[in-house]
């Protein structure tokens, strides 16, 4: 099972996705520069991702905690946090990428 992660230049690659890991997870054991800072608390904002807006209907709704990070975080209309998305069998294929807001930049 995949997660297809696009980034800024549009390039896609598919990631090795485990059952039951969180998004966040799986992006940032793969390597890529998600900052995650709070490791998947819910606090801190910064595992945001933008979805794919035709796979956003096979997510579950944001919790009022997501949705209160997401406004304090520039979110967009596809915006989630990828720590609070666990995925699934039925996600293979998501397709997202990093939201600048979450992208760590080299020092
Ligand atoms: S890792 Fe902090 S809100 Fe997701």
């Amino acid at each position: 099972m995949k997660i297809v992660l696009v980034d800024g230049d549009g390039r896609e690659q598919a990631l090795d996705a485990i059952e039951g890991w969180r998004v966040m997870e799986i992006i940032r054991d793969h390597g890529f520069p998600i900052i995650a800072e709070c490791g998947g608390a819910c606090a801190c904002g910064t595992c945001q991702v933008e979805v794919d807006p035709r796979w956003t209907a096979k997510l579950h709704d944001p919790r009022e905690d997501e949705l209160d990070m997401l406004d304090q975080n520039y979110a967009g209309e596809w915006s989630r946090l990828s720590c609070q998305l666990i995925f699934t069998p039925d996600l293979n294929g998501l397709r997202l990428r990093i939201a600048p807001v979450a992208l760590a930049t080299a020092a």
